[in-house]
């Protein structure tokens, strides 16, 4: 049997403050503990460091790989699970670009159609460049999950806070 072995990345949107580092540190510490032969690191789409590509160096540096799996820890699919997220990681994506009228340009994040990160667009587009300059070098296979999606495990989730604001 071969040495080579699998690596997770646990993808995090990024953000100025700490708290959402705080959470994906915490899911990766988890997987860690419970699955202690498997490496695990966790990183971030924009505008925090680690990126995607710092980070996939990290694993492979530290262990033989031949297949990285990355689950973009969201909520749903957005323009940066279809479009970006593959664009780093140097993957197929089925992203139609047509369907949003855009024109699929990998640098017109900006507008950020899909979601509110509540930080100025100057900046945003500024970060945005700092990982888009980069790029993921792996031979090996690299698969993209699904983000968390509609699951009765959340909703119990979405139920405990609203009870406990009752
Ligand atoms: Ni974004």
């Amino acid at each position: 049997m071969s040495d080579k072995k699998t690596g997770i990345l646990l993808l995090s949107h990024g953000s100025r403050l700490d708290d959402g580092e705080e959470v994906i540190k915490a899911y990766k510490e988890m997987y860690e503990k419970e699955f202690p032969e498997i490496p695990v690191e966790y990183g971030f789409m924009e505008i925090r460091e680690p990126g995607i590509p710092e980070t996939i160096k990290k694993l492979t540096s530290e262990n033989d790989l031949e297949k990285i799996i990355v689950v973009p820890v969201f909520v749903a699919h957005g323009l940066h699970t279809k479009r970006d997220i593959p664009g780093i990681l140097g993957i197929e994506s089925n992203f139609d670009a047509e369907s949003i009228g855009g024109h699929g340009h990998h640098h017109h994040h900006h507008g950020h159609d899909d979601h509110d990160h509540g930080h100025d667009h100057g900046h945003h587009h500024h970060h945005h460049h700092g990982h888009d300059d980069e790029e993921v070098d792996f031979d090996g296979e690299i698969v993209l999950t699904d983000p968390l999606g509609i699951d009765a495990r959340l909703y119990e989730i979405i139920k405990d806070r609203v009870s406990d604001a009752l």
